[in-house]
């Protein structure tokens, strides 16, 4: 008899817990409190109306199975109506902070924003400040103090936005205005990236787009020379793409570098060994950057010396960085939004 009354008591509890996890108002705990501890009809007191019913060397055992559970809800109970009450009383709800939270889905960071703190993280570690600077952009920055001649077809409205009514405005065409900016305010040793929006009157395809972004690299100080721009180009690349890249200098021609050079990395994907990677085409190379020692006229242009000084500068696309590390084979579908595709990175 013993056995029975205390698995009785044992499927109580259970739904006394069960009960009291449901609980979503004050006046369904009180319910639950009446239905267990009322005097007359509540299941404490049905149990102790039992305890007539046992022999007297049972009688203890029973008692004290009956008086546990009946501590454990008076427990349980309290312990209800002091945490929920005092929700209530704070913000007039009914609530209980200690209900795990529901499930918010949690947004991220656009490939093309995480692959921008990506290479700021590592330049910031070799010791690069970020500056950023205007999308819209004085011509002067954007052309001539960059020493492009007169004619140079990329000033031709063809090209580049002007801004309508202001011929000495426009939509910057690279991120290398701000290497004008931070040299006219500055003075050396001076060592920036500069990320943004760039824009172009391209058509759009698979890899063109009116808008695009690129990080802009300089460094201006006593003694620099082209093993200093080879170094941190290599130590960079190591670190985004990984330990084993080698770098190939082509020559180049920017007008605000000299000498310059095109640099590609070998293939991440297939090492130059594979006649059909899709990411190499076969060739081995990667072409992701462009680069130079900064043209001395372009110093002397910002009030630097250049007897005194000189500097590298580069330049990056974050589009095709991005392109080439996660294999997206269209540039436009980065600006679609489709979550099946940007819910795969970050
Ligand atoms: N601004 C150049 C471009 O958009 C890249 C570049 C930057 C080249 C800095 C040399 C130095 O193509």
């Amino acid at each position: 008899m013993i056995d029975e009354l205390k698995k009785e008591i044992e499927g109580a509890r259970r739904s006394f817990i069960h009960e009291l996890e449901s609980i979503q108002s004050p006046e369904q705990l009180a319910a639950l409190k009446e239905r267990c501890l009322s005097r007359k009809k509540g299941v404490v007191s049905q149990f102790l109306a039992r305890l007539k019913g046992f022999v007297p060397a049972e009688k203890p055992l029973a008692g004290g199975a009956i008086n546990q559970f009946k501590e454990f809800v008076e427990t349980a109970l309290a312990e209800a109506e002091r945490t929920r009450g005092a929700a209530v009383a704070a913000k007039g709800e009914w609530l209980d902070p200690s209900l795990p939270a529901s499930e918010l889905p949690v947004g991220r960071f656009h490939l093309i924003a995480d692959i921008q703190r990506q290479i700021e993280d590592i330049f910031l570690q070799l010791g690069y400040e970020i500056a950023a600077g205007p999308e819209v952009e004085r011509e002067e920055y954007n052309f001539s103090k960059l020493n492009f001649p007169e004619h140079h077809p990329a000033r031709d409205e063809q090209d580049t936005f002007f801004l309508e009514g202001h011929d000495d405005l426009l939509l910057r065409t690279h991120t290398s205005p701000m290497q004008v900016r931070y040299m006219l305010e500055h003075k050396p040793p001076l060592k920036i990236i500069s990320p943004g929006k760039a824009f172009r009157k391209d058509d759009p395809d698979a890899t063109h787009s009116p808008c695009f972004h690129q990080v802009e690299g300089l460094l201006v100080d006593r003694g620099i020379h082209f093993s200093h721009l080879k170094g941190t180009l290599e130590a960079f690349c190591r670190s985004f793409f990984g330990p084993d890249i080698v770098l190939r200098f082509r020559p180049g021609y920017f007008p605000f570098t000299e000498p310059s050079a095109e640099v590609d990395i070998s293939c991440f994907m297939c090492g130059g060994d594979k006649a059909d990677c899709r990411v190499c085409k076969g060739t081995g190379w990667l072409e992701i950057l462009g680069s130079g020692m900064v043209h001395p006229q372009v110093l002397r242009n910002c009030g630097i010396d250049p007897e005194e000084y000189s500097g590298f500068a580069f330049g990056m696309g974050i589009e095709r960085v991005a392109m080439l590390k996660y294999g997206v084979p269209d540039l436009r579908l980065l600006y679609e939004n489709d979550l099946r595709l940007l819910g795969q990175f970050g």
